[in-house]
């Protein structure tokens, strides 16, 4: 009898890891469940950002208007912007429609002016009787480019300090791990127009 009792001892033991497996397994795909679940319901709750012409990228044929300011909305003369900076914060607008795409952060643009003659021959290509416009969004993380460092003629970003050189469209200190995204444009009149799609990615570039 009591070898019989140690034969079933080590047969439930042998069972053991098995048994110990099946559950781990169990509880493994239970958690697997929650977490879809949670994912599922998850993705529910995130405001789906719907397609507007407000927050639609710029498109060729929009021209610039002013950000901010007492101007804002207001298309930029080219007669504002004095030559060698500093730059000013604009959207794009649907000349037609008049509406303007504001509700994209990702839209707001820098446009300076500086010598035609200062600009890399790849940055000059897409500027227009040397006004140049860049996406104002810092690439390290997301900040607007709001700062103008005039005796070095650069762009500073307030939140870590990236510094951009707008004639070169490169970084030249600082955190940022690429240069801000250009967007060709071109003279009309007196007014500035989107003349194609941003030459690079646009915001943080983990
Ligand atoms: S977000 Fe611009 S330097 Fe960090």
């Amino acid at each position: 009898m009591e070898e019989r009792g140690a034969q079933t001892e080590e047969a439930e033991e042998r069972a053991m890891p098995t048994r110990r497996a099946v559950l781990q397994a169990a509880i493994g795909t239970a958690s697997i469940f929650t977490a879809l679940s949670v994912l599922y319901v998850g993705a529910g709750l995130i405001p789906r950002v719907t397609k507007t012409p407000e927050n639609a990228p710029p498109q060729v044929g929009d021209i610039l208007v002013y950000a901010t300011g007492d101007k804002i909305n207001q298309s930029v003369q080219v007669t504002d912007l004095p030559e060698g900076g500093p730059f000013l914060l604009a959207f794009p607008m649907d000349p037609k429609t008049k509406v303007v795409r504001n509700k994209e952060l990702k839209n707001t643009l820098l446009i300076l002016k500086q010598a035609p003659s200062s600009y890399d021959p790849q940055v000059a290509a897409h500027v227009s009787e040397g006004v140049v416009c860049y996406s104002a969004i810092c690439t390290h993380l997301g900040c607007t480019v709001s700062l103008w460092e005039a005796s070095q003629k650069l762009l500073r970003c307030p939140c870590h300090g990236a510094l951009y050189d707008p004639r070169l469209d490169k970084v030249v200190g600082g955190p940022a791990p690429q240069p801000l995204a250009q967007l060709p444009i071109r003279i009309e009149g007196s007014q500035i127009v989107v003349a194609g799609e941003f030459l690079g990615p646009i915001g943080a570039q983990v």
